[in-house]
């Protein structure tokens, strides 16, 4: 049997960050074994790995994180000396229906993987030499900022991702590393909780953690539960835009691919114990940006300009909708030289073209047919 230098530990390896994330280390990391761990909900679709599934470096197991004697039995018979940490409930309109399903995934799964990792590296000779436990988390557990600036600003900061058009910020703060954490909704409060458990395990126990914060991603694979694909594809069905409120809130946007990249760089040399911050100083409000869609759409399609801008319809506002976000990366750029790769316009362009060239996969995982697929091949796994 072949002897492999690492053996990483992916969660949520299926989804859409996980997935670009899986794809870029087993191609990139030929002497790595990387086992990708996921339940496959909803948001879980193998199909996302198509191109990589045969590859003799990666393993898919089928699992819940929460299923603690099966992370302990994986731990072992993987001999897992590294661990990056993406399975999650992710969407906060499903978080602020079912909070449940929130804090048992993102607290007690995370908890099981921790504990499991504990449990496991401490019966090794070296014990935590050489390991690593990467938390993956989000911007929203620091709360919202406040649009001190509506129309925009120049920012203080400059970066290879900013829009060359656009390059505006909404307010005067930022998020930064110690920034206090305030979150909002039961999702964002879920992964505050994760992120807490996890840095109490490096506390307490002296387990080598890292902890990431990253601002909105985009781009392919994304599940159509979020704006940019959801939108992307319901102007090319010519259905209602639904924008909440008044389309005024401000997100952060990275393209995922950069976001992976730094999680390659932060697993590797980041600093235990250490939060990174990881963004692309791009702020955008949801109405701008649902502007870029939609002209980026109708040009593609060779439909007029402005042809679907009659789709956009206002509907209530998302309770406790979070104002703004905006993360300082400065940190990340400054001790690990990582920056983003992608201009907005160019990631937004190769998003759009993604999705619209990939409708089977879009059908697929709006009709629910992947998952009945994949519950016939994995029953009884
Ligand atoms: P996603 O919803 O697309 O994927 C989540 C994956 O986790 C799915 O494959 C799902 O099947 C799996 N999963 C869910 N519950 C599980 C469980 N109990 N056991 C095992 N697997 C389970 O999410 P995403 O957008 O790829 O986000 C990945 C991570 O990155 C999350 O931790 C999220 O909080 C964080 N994050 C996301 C963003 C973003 O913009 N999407 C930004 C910052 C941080
Ligand atoms: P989303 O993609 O759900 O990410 P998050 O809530 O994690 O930031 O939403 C991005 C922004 O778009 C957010 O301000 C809510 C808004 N939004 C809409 O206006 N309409 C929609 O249908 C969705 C899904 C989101």
């Amino acid at each position: 049997m072949r002897i492999y230098k690492r053996n990483i530990l992916i969660t949520g390896g299926a989804g859409f960050i996980g997935s670009h994330v899986v794809r870029m280390f087993v191609n990139k990391y030929p002497e790595y074994r990387i086992i990708n761990l996921d339940k496959l909900t909803y948001a879980g679709n193998l199909a996302n790995l198509k191109d990589i599934e045969n590859y003799p470096n990666y393993v898919f197991v089928k699992a819940d994180i929460c299923d603690y004697d099966k992370i302990q039995e994986l731990m072992k018979e993987y001999h897992i000396d590294g661990i990056i940490h993406l399975a999650a409930e992710s969407h906060v309109d499903r978080s602020i229906k079912d909070p449940f399903t929130f804090a048992r995934t993102n607290v007690m799964g995370t908890l099981s993987l921790l504990q499991a990792a504990k449990l496991y590296w401490e019966t090794l000779p070296e014990k935590y030499e050489g390991k690593r436990f990467y938390h993956i988390s989000t911007d929203e557990v620091y709360g919202a900022l406040e649009m001190t600036n509506p129309e925009g600003i120049e920012p203080p900061f400059s970066t290879t991702a900013s829009s060359s058009e656009h390059h505006l910020a909404y307010g005067k703060d930022f998020f930064y590393e110690d920034t206090k954490y305030n979150p909002h909704s039961p999702y964002s409060a879920s992964k505050a909780s994760s992120d807490h458990f996890v840095r109490a395990y490096h506390d307490t126990y002296g387990m080598p953690t890292i902890v990431t914060n990253c601002s909105n991603n985009y781009g392919p694979y994304q599940f159509p539960e979020k704006l940019i694909p959801l939108f992307i594809n319901n102007i090319r069905h010519r259905k209602p835009l639904p924008v909440y409120g008044k389309g005024e809130n401000v997100r952060d946007w990275l393209y995922v691919v950069d976001h992976a990249r730094a999680i390659d760089v932060i697993f590797h040399n980041g600093k235990i114990a250490e939060t990174y911050n990881i963004g692309g100083f791009n702020e955008w409000k949801n109405i701008d940006i649902i502007k870029v869609l939609i002209k980026t759409v109708d040009r593609i399609l060779g439909n007029p300009e402005g042809y679907s801008l009659d789709l956009i319809t206002y509907v209530t506002d998302r309770l406790g909708h979070d104002m703004r976000y905006a993360i300082d990366s400065t940190k990340l750029q400054r001790e690990l030289g990582w920056e983003p790769s992608l201009q907005f316009e160019e990631g937004i362009e190769k998003t759009v073209r993604w999705y619209l060239d990939n409708q089977e996969w879009m059908d697929n995982v709006t009709s629910g047919d992947y998952q009945r697929y994949y519950e016939e091949m994995y029953k009884g796994k």
